[in-house]
């Protein structure tokens, strides 16, 4: 299923790998990993000199179709692994919200979350099954039933909101989007362009109208969760001053009800460092938020009741 160039970029990258310190030795592995998002995010994973194992599982494919696979065993595909992203899930169709996914969505993440929480209760977990507003929470469940929640672990991936806003800046501006750093606040040309936050907004609906009925995102994902995934690596290697945006257990608002937040977060080597404020808004950005704040409530309590009522095996 893994592209041939995949197996070719091997030699290359186990020479690579064999010369990294003990400390720089990294297992990654993806949950979903034969689908739309799956299949590119494991080739830049494999390209990435940092990930010196990756376990590749899905239910769907045999062995011959895999790198080093685990067709059949989760357990041992997840055991030892220092990130886990979960990218298992169904896409959505025109005409659907995130939300609408819930119902296949919610019973898949349970379950692969269960195998984590038992078989690498220490991993970074990184969730990219939508709807992330709920799979994250559903995760934070599953691993606080079997008292092995850390929230510093968990992350819901946001980055692809980012990737599309800088670029969406930059085609504005005629720059490299690398270079616009967006941030939620005080970014002039995102705080003061309507079309652009709408188009960030819908980005996602725009795709999954263009590929009419053939899914969502997948290759900008796959970058957006390859970045997401470096990112947690080089901190928990050591490096200093890693911050990507992320939807995290966080303080931000937990005074209003809700739990879970997507803001800017410093990594370091246990996960999340620091829960970076949202900093100054215009009157603009705070409607959003209060908007925002009211959906997500519901979004969160709905993923804690289903494990709640749904605890599965
Ligand atoms: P896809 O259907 O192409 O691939 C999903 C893969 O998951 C398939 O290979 C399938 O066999 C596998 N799978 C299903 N159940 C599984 C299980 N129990 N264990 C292991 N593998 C399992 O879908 P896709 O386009 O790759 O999208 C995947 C998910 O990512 C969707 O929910 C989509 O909404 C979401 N997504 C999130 C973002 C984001 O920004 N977080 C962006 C794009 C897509
Ligand atoms: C996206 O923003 O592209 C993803 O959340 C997928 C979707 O369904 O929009």
């Amino acid at each position: 299923m893994l592209p041939a160039v995949s197996r070719m970029a091997f030699g290359a990258f186990q020479r690579r790998a064999f010369s990294a310190s003990a400390r720089d030795l990294s297992k990654v592995a993806v949950l979903g990993a034969a689908g739309g998002i799956g299949q590119p995010l494991s080739l830049l994973l494999k390209l990435n000199p940092r990930v010196t194992e990756l376990a590749l599982y899905d239910i769907r494919g045999g062995p011959g179709h895999w790198l080093r696979g685990y067709p059949s065993g989760l357990a041992s595909a997840v055991k030892g692994a220092d990130v886990i992203l979960i990218p298992a899930g169904v896409p959505r169709k025109p005409g659907m919200t995130r939300d609408d996914l819930f119902n296949t969505n919610a019973s898949i993440v349970r379950d692969l979350a269960k195998a984590c929480a038992e078989s690498a209760p220490e991993a970074n977990l990184l969730i990219i099954a939508n709807p992330v507003n709920s799979t994250v929470p559903i995760c934070a469940e599953v691993y606080k039933a079997r008292g092995a929640y850390n929230p510093k672990r968990l992350f819901g991936v946001t980055t692809l909101d980012v990737v599309r806003a800088s670029r969406f800046v930059s085609e504005t501006k005629g720059t490299d989007p690398k270079d616009e750093n967006i941030t939620v606040s005080k970014h002039p040309e995102l705080s003061s362009n309507a079309e652009i936050i709408n188009r960030v907004q819908f980005g996602g609906d725009e795709v999954v109208k263009a590929k009419d009925g053939a899914g969502s995102a997948t290759l900008s994902m796959a970058m957006a969760g390859a970045r997401m995934a470096e990112s947690v690596l080089r901190a928990a290697q050591g490096e200093k001053g890693v911050v990507e945006p992320t939807f995290v257990d966080s303080p931000l608002y937990k005074d209003q009800g809700v739990d879970f937040f997507a803001s800017k977060v410093e990594l370091g080597p246990n996960g999340v460092e620091k829960i970076l404020p949202i900093g100054e808004v215009n009157a603009a950005e705070e409607k959003l938020i209060e908007a925002c704040l009211a959906d997500l409530k519901k979004n969160i309590a709905k993923g804690v009741s289903f494990v709640q009522a749904n605890p599965g095996k």
